[in-house]
């Protein structure tokens, strides 16, 4: 069996360094790795209007910075394919059908939903579309047969949601669809980055979040204005390295030869945080060395972007490309299943056959 990446973003904002962690790094590599037959990358735009169906122009607008986000990491179209959810039609004929396979007590449960629902406030005012997102997810995954879906582990659900659907048609239907297994970060420290004023998550919404497409100085103002152990007031004091988010960000981003080139009076994280805990070492040596760390990772990161971003028509054919092969691939996996369900009427010569005899004997 062919091994097959999907994946995908929501197009409501520029990438931040938690998607780094969590996935675009770790996207390059699997592309690279040349372990994966097909690698399909999808900008959720028809997602993302699921709760900004008042404000299509912000999905709109953010398409082209997500695409330069992805180029700017190493996605390569040579060899990963960026394509725009929307233009993939198939993918509703597919949830049309998978819809039949799910109850809504099944989405009520969904984890994932539940807290989205509670978050927002929707209660029983929540949009149809919304709601059953996971089953649009999972025509997403299926139409391209993927095997493989890396993504953070507040995905789970919609994975798991994935699968069912995969062994409930399967069963009804005959053998047609691939069940996807999730791929999640490597490291715990990758899982969820928290923001720069240590809230659990960086997010957009929270305003607290180092963008791959920050200039050198803005990422610089923000690090040196972190959150880090509110009782580490002198230098003097002994210090919490738990919880705090420059070190949550070093345990992330730095390695051994970051301090012989940084910070060489240490040799590891381990010394230093060491001797943050011990006390008699300050916020503003650690931060200015975390800034030096993520510069090694944001600026090449920034520079490709900005080269990119001088043929933008180029890129938007790019993903018009990309498209075009994904829809191919949605097609072939919508006939099969149309197959399978036996709803193929005019390419069925059998039911042709078969219901004029019957209507021969009836007369
Ligand atoms: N739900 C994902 C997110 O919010 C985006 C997404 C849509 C996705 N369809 C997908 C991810 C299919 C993986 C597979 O980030």
């Amino acid at each position: 069996m062919k091994k097959i990446i999907l994946t995908g973003d929501r197009p409501t904002g520029c990438l931040h360094l938690g998607h780094y962690v969590g996935s675009l790094k770790r996207r390059v590599e699997l592309q690279n790795s040349g372990d994966y037959d097909e690698i399909y990358i999808m900008i959720a735009d028809a997602q993302a209007l699921t709760d900004n169906m008042d404000n299509p122009e912000k999905i709109r607008q953010n398409i082209i910075e997500v695409a330069l986000d992805y180029l700017a990491c190493g996605l390569d179209p040579k060899k990963s394919v960026m394509f725009i959810q929307s233009q993939i039609p198939e993918l509703c004929e597919m949830s049309f059908y998978y819809m039949n396979l799910v109850t809504v007590a099944r989405l009520k449960r969904n984890p994932t939903v539940k807290t989205e629902i509670q978050m927002r406030n929707f209660e029983e005012r929540i949009p149809v579309g919304f709601f059953t997102y996971p089953i649009s997810q999972a025509a997403d995954i299926t139409a391209f047969q993927a095997t493989t879906v890396p993504v953070g582990e507040d995905q789970a659900p919609m994975i798991e949601q994935t699968r069912e659907i995969v062994n409930r048609f399967n069963h009804i239907y005959g053998e047609t669809l691939v069940e996807p297994n999730i791929l999640l970060p490597e490291r715990q420290v990758c899982m969820r980055l928290p923001g720069l004023d240590g809230k659990a998550k960086m997010s957009k919404s929270l305003g607290n979040c180092i963008y791959l497409s920050d200039s050198a100085e803005d990422v610089k103002k923000k690090v040196m204005s972190m959150f880090t152990d509110p009782n580490h007031l002198r230098v003097e004091d002994p210090g919490n390295v738990e919880g705090n988010p420059v070190f949550i960000y070093l345990d992330a981003f730095c390695n051994d030869e970051h301090f012989e080139k940084y910070l060489p009076e240490y040799k590891n994280l381990d010394e230093l945080k060491a001797h943050y805990t011990r006390g008699g070492l300050g916020d503003v040596k650690v931060k200015k060395f975390l800034n030096n760390v993520l510069e090694e990772t944001l600026k090449p990161i920034r520079e490709r972007r900005i080269e990119i971003s001088k043929d933008i028509p180029a890129v938007y054919k790019m993903l018009e490309e990309g498209s075009k092969i994904a829809r191919q691939k949605a097609a072939q996996t919508l006939s099969d299943i149309k197959n399978s369900m036996r709803i193929n009427y005019f390419a069925d010569s059998e039911l042709i056959r078969a219901q004029a005899e019957k209507f021969k004997e009836k007369a």
